[in-house]
């Protein structure tokens, strides 16, 4: 049986259209569900959104709309979005679905049943954009220790599930795995800002929210969001239902990427709901840092739009996915922050598409025709050939380390790694000098130099697949190979047939960059 594999992007707001930031967290978890397709795994990839709370039914009315109106509209518009960036999700949640009502219906009730949950009166500090419950302690001058912005006094009936039982439960999860929650420097934020001082028990419910789930044994309550949000990693998969094959074939997940604002939630208060439901907890947390734009989060409820900040449907309206997914994958280092500017955007097209990779595909090709009539039978003995040797030994070294960075969910490193190995083919091409090779007749090592780049093209062309999607497909084109679904036989060489090369058109021309930042700058301002 196939190995499985679940992986979950956080359900997101849909408050307002989709940002660059919400992008970020979906395209690196579509590298890695991709990736692992690649190892034959069967990947189960779950995204969705977060549609209940007092927010959206506020926008919704300053709209004029219903809530639902409100919600179809933006939910139809990020799934375009998803699909211009090539997003292979293979289901979409959104918590008004009935199926995932259903699933907190229940939750809530084994909750109770199990004692897990009591009445009580909500006292505190609320954060609306945030849907975040705060204690005067945790306030930062009187703000939302989170975002900043205002909060105001709750006080309230509410119902309150008993999170202080697992302080220690929590700090002995991450004491017995240490690689549960990534990277490991997030530990020591939830130790030190939650659970040194014990945790306190959860407000669950609220009966001033309208627009959320009703608890069904309490009907004036409703069910506090984020117990609501969390619970879509499961209700996706059909828990508690009686249509649960999935949740008995991919539960628990073995990641589940988010924010780094939003890791005290999967990092402590799910965990601890599962807990008390018996449920198998989750393998993996990844807190992601964030693409910050000017030092600041890009974030929809703030607004902080400049001339920089551009709609992601704008960049692919003109570059296509290929260079959105790139930039996102590759600038935000491994539990650190990125920066996004349209400057930048544009010299990492030029850099890693344009000059490495679109110039070795477009150099080799041409050679290959020129110098051999675009073919070259296959190569059985490339051992004496010292350069060829380097080379292959290099490339070998540089997958090993892709496959090493991924199996760490290290995607902008191993995003890097591949980027490298069309750096090194260059480097190849530099070091052998073919077009000295070619002044001489049946030069030997001229078909070796043209058949170890082939091979090497095709294999940086398989690694790039999870994480480019669109253009790389024509490099197979280009060699007339077919697409493959799997990495077989990556890390080996000599193994490729004769080389039969096609026209391939410049799959990555370069850009202008004072020309091109020019017309986003006038696309901007007509948002
Ligand atoms: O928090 N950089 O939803 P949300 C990187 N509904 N990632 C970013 C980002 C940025 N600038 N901006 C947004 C919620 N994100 C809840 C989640 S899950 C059970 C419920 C990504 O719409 C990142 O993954 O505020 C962040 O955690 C998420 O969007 C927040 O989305
Ligand atoms: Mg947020």
């Amino acid at each position: 049986m196939k190995e499985k594999f679940y992986i979950t992007t956080p359900i997101y707001y849909p408050s307002r259209k989709f940002t660059l930031g919400n992008c970020y967290t979906t395209v690196a978890c579509d590298a890695i569900a991709r990736f692992n397709r690649m190892l034959k795994k069967d990947v189960f990839y779950l995204t969705g959104t977060d549609e209940h709370g007092q927010k959206i039914a506020t926008l919704a009315k300053e709209a004029g709309k219903t809530e639902m109106e409100y919600l179809n509209e933006i939910v139809d518009d990020a799934k375009e979005l998803w699909k211009m960036l090539d997003i292979s999700y293979d289901d979409f949640i959104r918590t008004t679905d009935q199926r995932h009502i259903d699933v907190v219906t229940k939750i809530l009730e084994k909750l109770y049943e199990k004692d897990e949950i009591y009445k009580s009166v909500y006292k505190g500090w609320y954060c609306t954009p945030c849907e975040s419950f705060w204690t005067e302690a945790q306030l930062v001058d009187g703000k939302c220790p989170d975002c900043g912005r205002d909060v105001h006094e709750e006080e309230e009936e509410s119902y309150f599930f008993k999170l202080s039982k697992y302080s220690d439960k929590i700090l002995n999860l991450y004491n017995e795995n240490p690689e549960f929650l990534l990277p490991k420097s997030r530990v020591n934020e939830m130790v030190n800002n939650f659970l040194k001082d014990g945790l306190k028990d959860l407000c669950i419910s609220r009966t001033s929210v309208k627009w959320g789930i009703p608890v069904s044994f309490d009907k004036k309550h409703t069910v506090y969001v984020w117990v609501d949000a969390l619970s879509n990693y499961i209700s996706a998969l059909g828990a508690f239902s009686d249509n649960d094959e999935k949740f008995q074939k991919y539960w628990p997940a073995d990641v589940h990427v988010v924010g780094k604002e939003i890791v005290r939630f999967h990092a402590i208060i799910w965990p601890a709901l599962l807990m008390a439901l018996d449920l198998p907890l989750p393998k993996k947390i990844l807190g992601h840092g964030w693409l910050l734009f000017g030092g600041d989060k890009l974030s929809k409820s703030k607004k902080n739009v400049s001339k920089d900040v551009l709609d992601p449907r704008i960049l692919y309206k003109y570059y296509g996915s290929d260079p959105i997914r790139l930039y996102l994958i590759k600038e935000v280092p491994f539990g650190a922050d990125g920066i996004y500017t349209q400057e930048l955007f544009l010299k990492s097209f030029n850099a890693y598409l344009a000059n490495s990779v679109g110039n070795l595909v477009s150099r080799t090709v041409s050679m290959i025709k020129k110098y051999r009539n675009g073919q070259i039978a296959k190569i059985t003995d490339n051992l004496e050939n010292e350069l060829g040797k380097n080379f292959q030994n290099d490339i070998k070294k540089q997958i090993n380390y892709i496959f090493k960075d991924m199996e760490k969910l290290d995607i902008s490193h191993a995003l890097e790694g591949v980027l490298g190995i069309f750096n090194r083919s260059n480097k190849y091409i530099d070091e052998t000098e073919p077009w000295i090779l070619a002044k001489e007749e049946n030069n030997k090592n001229l078909d070796i130099v043209l058949y170890n780049l082939s091979e090497v093209i095709l294999k940086g062309a398989t690694l790039l697949l999870p994480f480019l999607t669109d253009k790389p497909k024509l490099i197979f084109k280009a060699f007339n190979k077919e697409v493959p679904k799997y990495f077989e036989n990556i890390d080996e060489f000599n193994i490729e047939d004769n080389i039969i090369v096609s026209d391939i058109e410049n799959i990555y021309q370069r850009l202008d960059i004072d020309k091109e930042q020019e017309k986003l700058w006038n696309e901007n301002e007509n948002i």
